[in-house]
């Protein structure tokens, strides 16, 4: 078909596999842009692409994704709070905490960044931002910071009046936060971006690989631990760690905070990643109080709703949780298997099997314990994510689409 063409030009550019947002949305995009150019064909609008930045860069702003909002995935800013306080701490003033946010999008995510360290007690001068994207229109955006009803969502919305006053078009960010974040246009797969390298202590990038095919993801991968100090840490979005436990990085043993480190060289290295268990969490962690949602101990299997807590049932779910996300993968595992052999089945269980197996490189495993999460819950979210990746990474893309729909709407049923 004449429009692989533009496909490939897409995954070029900026690594965007077009079966992750669907052909049909992207020849949708082709077609409009195909008109407002006003070339006679396919073809013609074809040369006009090649000769014209401009024309690229306006058929880029219509394929991609902006979504965002304000401290979406919110433990996410309580884990990051605590490591950030800590890592304040050993620098001792030497300099400021580097942060970088990519893909920044209109700047939700940045400007988040900014309000949860600022609300947890960090001074201005103790950490600086930068906000990267490829769509210059969002960066515009971003940096007007005026937002409207769509970037706040949820019921936890007090950083709205802490941070922000009324306007005409909506709400107006605070120039106390907005000066902490630097937006500028760029590319992840610029390689102008290795002059960065070893820059930040916390990079975040999140929801930008779940639409890059699986070799653009591994490269994007060592672009952002190469853009993380050694000791840095990396964010990323729910759907997208089970590539990163395959390329030696360990999840820091936070719950839902999706956040990566290296992993020790010698214990990569010595270790089949099969083998590897998941690793003790980082000193601990006390954030200060940030709105955050209670310790997730999962969410009811349908045949368990309507029955009352069985005697020592949430205790037990409670240490499993606790194990979990202390990174002490035995006993977690040891306790989960407990609980089936005592209680009836979950999917909160089953999910945590299924992490449990998906961070050991145990992919099988992972997809079997996920699948069974699925069967009791079918709209258990997380599971959905992390089954969508990981039929991804096995090139069933399609399987994966669907499930992240799937995820989506129970998403936004949940929101309602
Ligand atoms: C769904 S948003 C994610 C924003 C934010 N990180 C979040 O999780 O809410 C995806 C963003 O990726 C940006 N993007 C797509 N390809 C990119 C690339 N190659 N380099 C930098 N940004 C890119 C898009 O412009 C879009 O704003």
């Amino acid at each position: 078909m004449s429009e692989q063409r533009f496909f490939r030009f897409l995954q070029q550019r900026i690594g965007l596999d077009v079966e992750s947002v669907g052909a049909s949305m992207v020849e949708r995009a082709l077609r409009q842009r195909r008109l407002a150019a006003g070339a006679a064909d396919m073809d013609d609008y074809w040369v006009q692409l090649q000769q014209s930045a401009h024309e690229q860069q306006a058929l880029i702003e219509a394929v991609i994704v902006p979504e965002t909002w304000f401290f979406r995935y919110p433990e996410t800013f309580t884990a990051l709070l605590g490591l950030a306080q800590k890592r304040v701490a050993e620098l001792a003033g030497q300099r400021p905490l580097r942060l970088l946010s990519l893909p920044c999008s209109t700047g939700e995510e940045p400007y988040s960044l900014a309000m949860a360290l600022l609300d947890g007690g960090l001074a201005p001068s103790d950490f600086h931002i930068d906000g990267i994207d490829i769509s210059p229109s969002s960066i515009g955006k971003g940096v007007q910071g005026v937002y409207s009803r769509n970037s706040f969502r949820g019921a936890e919305l007090g950083f709205r009046e802490r941070h922000f006053r009324e306007c005409q078009e909506g709400h107006q960010l605070d120039e106390r936060v907005r000066r902490q974040v630097h937006l500028q246009v760029g590319n992840v797969l610029d390689p102008a971006l290795a002059s960065r390298n070893g820059l930040y202590d916390f990079v975040f990038c999140r929801n930008l690989l779940i639409y890059f095919d699986v070799p653009t993801q591994q490269r994007v991968f060592e672009v952002l631990k190469c853009l993380a100090q050694p000791q840095g840490v990396l964010f990323i979005g729910p759907a997208e760690g089970s590539l990163l436990a395959r390329l030696g990085m360990r999840p820091v043993g936070i719950a839902q905070s999706f956040a990566y480190v290296r992993q020790p060289h010698e214990a990569a290295a010595a270790q089949p990643v099969a083998a590897r268990s998941v690793p003790p969490a980082l000193a601990p962690i006390r954030p200060r109080a940030l709105p955050t949602r209670p310790l997730r101990a999962g969410a009811p299997a349908p045949m368990a709703s309507a029955a009352e807590p069985r005697e020592g049932e949430s205790e037990l779910l409670a240490s499993i949780a606790r194990q979990a996300n202390a990174g002490d993968s035995a006993q977690a595992r040891a306790s989960c298997q407990r609980y089936l052999r005592q209680f009836p089945a979950k999917a909160q269980v089953y999910y945590w099997l299924g992490l449990l197996s998906d961070t050991e490189g145990d992919t099988q495993q992972a997809v079997s314990h996920y699948r069974k999460a699925l069967y009791l819950q079918p709209q258990h979210p997380e599971a959905l994510l992390h089954l969508a990746s990981l039929l991804a990474a096995q090139g069933d893309a399609a399987g994966a689409r669907r499930l992240q729909e799937r995820a989506a709407r129970a998403g936004r049923e949940s929101e309602r």
